[in-house]
Parts: structure tokens; C-alpha cells; sequence
């Protein structure tokens, strides 16, 4: 059983169909990237399978449970996060601060910890929070303010969020989106790092992100599957070389 199972998903939005009946799988350990023309769906499935919106048919089973209706709270309960392109951390909490609150929330929504005690005495958060700021290379900034990041390091608090809730599956959404060169590498370089611990599915329009580390790759066009397979076999695929706008380098 893989550890993530879309079946026939679809997603109609009046008379659009932004996702046509798509099956998809991930095995846990795996990477699987997303990549597609701007409209092909890649926001949509990603919304879909974060428990943001339900599909209009078709069904996704996690772990072997089916949480095709599972809003957002129960999906992450569950053991999936997703990285969002927006920020969602505090900027006047420290960088510490702001992982605390996601860790928190996950460590209560396990083990129904109670309310009115003390954070000293939820069992193993600093530790997790600790474990965190080192996986986002952040462990030096944790007692800053989270506004004084660089940009670069702003974006790797986001994924940060997401891995505080310590989740079996990452979504990621274009985590290299407005990064230098620099930036883009060290992003690269620390998804790498992740995938021992995580499942991690991403979208991103950066082709050297994409090729430099996913075992997979989906083409989504018009909300149908255009093309799958391993990054040599999209690299030749003619079709998609076509299809991707100006190709893929
Ligand atoms: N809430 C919505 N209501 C109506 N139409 C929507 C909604 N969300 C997305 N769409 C439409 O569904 C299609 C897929 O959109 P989606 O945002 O998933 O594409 P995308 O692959 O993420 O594109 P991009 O690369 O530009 O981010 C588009 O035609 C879009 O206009
Ligand atoms: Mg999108």
C-alpha cells in the first residue's frame, strides 16, 4: 500500500474542470514534483489534498484511511503539512516562538495535552522545536524576530511551520519561488535533507529545483496527466518539451 492514494480526483469549479479525474501515488520516502503551464491544476490538487477543498468526485486514501472529506485539521492530524507560498508566521514572535505554536498544536492534537500547563511540560516540544530550527539551518536566528529574516530564510521558517507538526507528508508549494541563485541552491540542498524523515510532494516552476531532486515527475496540463515518470524520461519526452511553455531546459 503506498502511503498516499488519489483516485480519479476531479475538481470542478462551475463549469471548469481545473482537475480531470486524476490517480495519482506517492510512496513514502519518495519525491514527487508537479510541474505544469500556469492553470494546469497543480494549486487545485494540492488544495484538494490538504484538506482545504473536498473534490468534487474521486476519492484519496492516506495511510490507508480514506480522508477524501477530511478538512485541513484532520488532514494535518493525520500527517500532512503544507508549506504555503504566503507567509503564515508571526513576524513580532521570534523565529523559536513561531515553530513552538505548530509544534504545540500538533503535540496537543496527539496526545490531548492539557490546555493550562505549562510548555515546560509538553513532553519532548522543546526538543522538537530544537530538532526543527536545525533542519531549517535556522538553530542561529531562533531568537530573533521573525521580520528580521532575510527573505531566504523567511521562506525556510515556512517549511519550518510545516515540520513542526512532524508530518509523515510535505507539501510543498514553489518553496523557491522569488529566490536568488544562492537561495534557490541552499533550498535545494536542505529538501534534500528532509527526505529521510518525510514523503514530499512538490510544486515548483524552477526546472533546475524539479531535476535536482525529484525521483518523480508529474505533468499536469489542463487538469489531466499528461506525462509521469523519472526526471530522464521528461527530460525526453518530446510532448512535453512541446507543451511546457518555452520547453524544458
Ligand atoms: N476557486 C476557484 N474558482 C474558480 N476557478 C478556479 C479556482 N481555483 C482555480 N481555478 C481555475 O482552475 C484552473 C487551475 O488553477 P490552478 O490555480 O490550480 O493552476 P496552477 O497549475 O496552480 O497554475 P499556476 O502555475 O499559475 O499557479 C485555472 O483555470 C483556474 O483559473
Ligand atoms: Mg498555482
Amino acid at each position: 500500500m503506498a502511503l498516499l492514494e488519489m483516485d480519479a480526483i476531479s475538481q470542478r469549479f462551475g463549469g471548469l474542470v481545473a482537475i480531470d479525474a486524476l490517480t495519482f501515488t506517492a510512496e513514502a520516502g519518495s519525491i514527487t514534483a508537479l510541474i505544469g503551464p500556469n492553470g494546469a491544476g497543480k494549486t487545485t490538487f494540492f488544495r484538494m489534498l490538504a484538506g482545504e477543498i473536498p473534490p468534487t468526485s474521486g476519492t484519496i486514501a492516506f495511510k490507508g484511511t480514506n480522508i477524501t472529506a477530511f478538512d485541513v485539521t484532520r488532514t494535518a492530524q493525520l500527517g500532512i503539512a503544507k508549506s504555503y507560498q504566503i507567509s503564515q508566521f508571526f513576524p513580532k514572535l521570534t523565529v523559536r516562538e513561531n515553530l513552538t505554536i505548530p509544534a504545540l498544536a500538533a503535540r496537543r492534537g496527539k496526545f490531548r495535552i492539557d490546555i493550562f500547563r505549562r510548555l515546560e511540560g509538553v513532553d519532548g516540544l522543546e526538543a522538537l522545536v530544537d530538532r526543527t530550527l536545525a533542519q531549517v539551518g535556522l538553530a542561529e536566528r531562533a531568537n530573533d524576530r521573525a521580520d528580521d529574516l532575510s527573505y531566504g530564510e523567511k521562506r525556510r521558517l515556512e517549511i519550518g511551520l510545516a515540520l513542526a507538526t512532524e508530518p509523515e507528508l510535505l507539501l510543498l508549494d514553489e518553496p523557491a519561488a522569488g529566490m536568488s541563485a544562492n537561495e534557490t541552491a541552499d533550498t535545494v540542498a536542505l529538501i534534500k535533507t528532509l527526505r529521510d524523515h518525510v514523503t514530499i510532494v512538490i510544486v515548483e516552476h524552477d526546472m533546475d529545483v524539479i531535476f535536482g531532486l525529484a525521483d518523480r515527475i508529474l505533468v499536469l496540463q489542463d487538469g489531466k496527466m499528461i506525462a509521469e515518470g523519472t526526471p530522464a524520461e521528461i527530460r525526453a519526452d518530446q510532448r512535453v518539451q512541446a507543451e511546457m511553455d518555452g520547453g524544458i531546459e
